[in-house]
This record gives C-alpha cells, structure tokens and sequence, in this order.
C-alpha cells in the first residue's frame, strides 16, 4: 500500500523526462502554461529540480534549467535565464526565470517557471499561425556531486518484549525507497554501501536511522544500553567515513542523539540559551550540591525521551523527594538532569535541513501545571506556524551547534513571542520524525486525523519532501 504511494509519485507537468548525456530532458506539456501578465506565462515544474530560491541569499541564482522551444519546426533556445518578472512581462522575447518557493515557507513549496515566448508569438494561439511553437523542452544539467546511499539492514531484537518482525524494517524501506525515487530526479545513480569498508573516497551517502531501536550493538557488562547508544551509532555510522567518503548527515551528531548530557555541555559551549541545568552523576552529588538548584525545577532522565520519566519539584522537600526517586529507579551511571521549569506559554517543535527550517508545529500543553506539552501528556499540535520568521535563528543555531540537520525542541515565556529573539532551546534531535500537517479547519485530535483516508497520502509526502530538501542539501554543499 505504502509502496503504491511512493510508486505513484508526485504529479508531474512533464510529458516525458530522459537523460541525454549528463542532462536530464523535461518535454513540458503546452497546455498546463496559463497567460498571468503582459507576455508572461507561467507553469508549474516538477518541484524536486534545483530552482532559484529568490530573497534566499546564496541560493537566489542557482538554477540550470535551460528552456528550448520548438518553433516552426526549429529549436530556439530562450533567455536570459533569471530574468526578473517585469522583463518578462514588458519585454519578454524569451525571457524566463525558473523558481520555487524558499523552503523556509514550509515543505509544500512549488515550483514554477515563468517564461515569455520568442517573438512573443502566442503560445496558445500559435498553432494557427506559421510562428507556432510545438513544444517547450526544459534541459537541466544537474549538478551533482557522487552520491550514495548507506544501507543498514536491520537486525530485530527477536527477544524485545514488543518485538514487531515487520515494523522498523517497513519504515527503513519507506525511506530507502523514497531516497531511491529521489536520486534519479537529481540525475544521480546513487553507489550503495552496506558495509563501512564499502564507501568510496570522495563520494557523498546519505543515510537514515530513525530510531535507536533500529541499531543493535554489543554492551560490555558494566555499561548501560542508553548511556552507550548515541556513542555506538556515532562510531559505526562515522566508521562509514574511514574510507575518505562522508556521511551527510554527519554521524558524529549522533552523540547527542537522545542524550542530553552531551546536549547541555554543547549548548553552553556554544552558547545557545537554555534553561539553567545541572547535571548530578548519583545521590550523594546530587544531596551535597541541591543547594545550587533553583526551584521551580523538572528533573529529566538524560537518556530518555518522549516525556518518559518526567519529574518536577516546586520546593526543597519536593526536590529531595524526585531526585530520591530518581536515583532509586535510574540504572547505575545514569545522571539526573535537573532543570528550571519556565513558564512556557508557547513551545515549538522545528525541523530542519541543512540550517534551513522545513516544518514546524506549536505545541500546546494540557495546562501550565503539567510537566509537558507531549502528547503522550495530552498535549496537541498546531500546525499553523510561522516558519520563516524563525529562519535566521535555525540558521545560526545549526551553525552555532554543528548539528546541520535535526529537530529542535523550543520554548517561550511569552504567549505572543517575538520571534527574532532567541527563545529557550530544550534539545536537538538529530533524527527527528515529522508528521504532515492536520488540515487547517481539523478540530478533532491528531491521532483521529491519523486515521482518516488521506493520511497515508500525506505522511509519505512530506517524507518524500523531506527525502528531496537532504538530497538537494548534499547538492548545494559539494556540488
Ligand atoms: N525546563 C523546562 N521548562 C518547561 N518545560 C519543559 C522544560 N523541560 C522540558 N519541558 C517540557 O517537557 C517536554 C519534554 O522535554 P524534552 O527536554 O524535550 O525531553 P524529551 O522530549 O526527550 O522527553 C518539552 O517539550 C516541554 O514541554
Ligand atoms: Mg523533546
């Protein structure tokens, strides 16, 4: 069912695509182009080819879409490229520019070309006339690096008590295919590795893992399975990287993966704002050192997530009291994160490709007493999010952090947040789930809309989305 999805793909405007060389050939079908102004028409382009991305510094300019009409029978090649939309209008002759919409405006963004035609014969009447144009070819030379594609097959726990033999291995194949329905569009015949010896010099993979029950490893005895987690992902994916080639994203991220140890030493390193925490390795630290603390406080399972093991203290006795409890049901070396509680008026989940945000939802707690807005903890989501606005501070904490793709976790004290300030950052997922956006007039909860018949649909489309903005991000790094 899911493949049938993935199969049918996204519409396409073309009448056919081939690769000619190392150029792929889109043959446009006429009649989707409408007349907007002046000589301009424009016509929507399969979104998954590199396009100009205006306002977006650096990414402005960067389509190769070269545009040839077929006129009486002749190739005429149009141009310039780029061209702003007045030129099209006013002058046109040819003029076209080919661009999407920034991601920062969310994962639907589309794709457009706005052309003008030779002469600026008619394109729709045309055919009457000697001057009629037969057929508009788009030519894109893509510039892409060697790519590849890291695949880890997965070996289930067989002795886990939900043990499921079917359902990690389909949400791996889910991704594998919807990389694999990716790299043709990018003009790429992805080299496959499985093995980390297998990777070739030079030559950029992409890679997923979506959660740490896909990886197994062996433990020594004294050590404990979440505290190693994030270490062992990072060394085995990074052990792909010996060979010369990289990994995108880098594994090395994968250190703070569900570990929020690591997170807060990174974010005081790097000074990104985030509530005050302290870090207590076992009772005795945390008994000599409570004094520190400032109440009120949430205490969290460093290893933890989804809200699990979540604990608060509003006084000295309380905070005496969770942190007994804690070390009491904590495996041995599991530290205690304790952490002031702010007042979050509004919470935010942003996620984002190569420092540029993709999608985002706010999250609205059950109340402002309750320790989390999960909705494990009856929380619920608001998919009407103002991503762009948010553009420049992922930008800089994906700068600032080294952590180039995740999902961030935000929060504010304002009901109304100025959002070019920077708020309070929980933590940073480097693989983060998303889901795709409830309809906008959707009252009900998420998990009704999850079963509703259009949500299949729209779960694999935004992954396929998701799948297209991380090829496009190896595309723009080393192309
Ligand atoms: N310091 C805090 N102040 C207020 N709310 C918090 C704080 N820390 C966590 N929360 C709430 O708990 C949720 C879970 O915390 P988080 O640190 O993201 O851990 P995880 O998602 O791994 O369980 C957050 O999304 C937020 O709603
Ligand atoms: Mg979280």
């Amino acid at each position: 069912m899911d493949m049938k999805i993935i199969k049918g793909g996204s519409s396409t405007v073309a009448k056919s695509c081939y690769r000619a060389g190392d150029a792929l050939v889109f043959e446009l079908q006429l009649r989707q182009a409408k007349k907007i102004v002046g000589y301009a028409y424009e016509m929507p382009l399969p979104d998954y080819i590199v396009a100009d991305e205006p306002g977006q510094p650096e990414f402005e300019r960067r389509s190769t879409l070269q545009l040839l009409a077929v006129q009486d029978g002749k190739t005429v090649v149009l141009g310039p490229a780029h061209s702003d939309m007045e030129r099209i209008q006013t002058v046109g002759d040819g003029a076209f520019a080919h661009w999407k919409e920034p991601l920062p405006e969310g994962p639907f963004g589309t794709s457009k070309l706005h052309f003008s035609t030779p002469g600026n014969v008619d394109l729709l009447l045309g055919w009457k006339l000697r001057k009629a144009i037969s057929q508009l070819r788009a030519v894109v030379f893509p510039l892409s690096p060697r790519m590849g594609f890291v695949e880890f097959v997965h070996k289930p726990n067989k002795k886990a008590k939900d043990y499921d033999p079917t359902k990690r291995r389909r949400r791996k194949e889910i991704h594998r295919e919807l990389f694999f329905q990716t790299f043709p569009t990018l003009g790429v015949e992805p080299h496959l590795a499985d093995r980390p010896q297998d990777t070739l010099p030079g030559v950029a993979y992409l890679w997923r893992a979506s959660h740490h029950d896909e990886f197994n490893f062996d433990l020594q005895p004294e050590e404990v399975f979440e505290k190693r987690m994030p270490y062992a992902f990072a060394e085995f994916f990074g052990s792909f990287e010996q060979t010369g080639a990289v990994l995108y994203p880098p594994p090395a991220c994968y250190k703070y993966y569900e570990n929020k140890v690591a997170l807060t030493e990174l974010f005081q390193g790097a000074h990104v704002q985030m509530p005050m925490t302290w870090v207590f390795r076992n009772l005795a630290d945390a008994m000599a050192r409570k004094a520190e603390v400032q109440l009120p406080v949430v205490i969290k399972d460093p290893y933890g997530y989804s809200s699990i093991g979540l604990l608060q203290a509003e006084t000295t006795s309380e905070l005496t009291e969770a942190l007994k409890e804690f070390f009491s049901k904590a495996k041995p070396g599991v530290e205690a994160l304790v952490q002031k509680k702010v007042q979050a008026l509004r919470e935010a989940r942003v996620t984002y490709v190569d420092g540029r945000p993709f999608h985002g939802y706010w999250r609205i707690r059950q109340s402002l007493k309750s320790a989390s807005a999960a909705s494990t903890r009856g929380g619920y989501q608001d998919f009407n999010f103002p991503l762009a606005e948010l553009a420049p501070f992922i930008a800089s904490f994906a700068n600032k952090t080294g952590v180039p793709v995740g999902g961030v976790d935000l929060i504010w004290q304002e009901k109304n947040p100025d959002l070019h300030k920077e708020p309070f950052t929980l933590e940073v997922s480097p693989t983060s789930d998303i889901n795709p956006p409830s309809p906008p007039d959707w009252k009900e909860g998420y998990a009704e809309f999850k079963h509703t018949k259009g949500f299949r649909n729209a779960y694999i489309g935004i992954r396929r989305k998701w799948a297209e903005a991380m090829a496009l991000a190896v595309v723009d790094r080393w192309a």
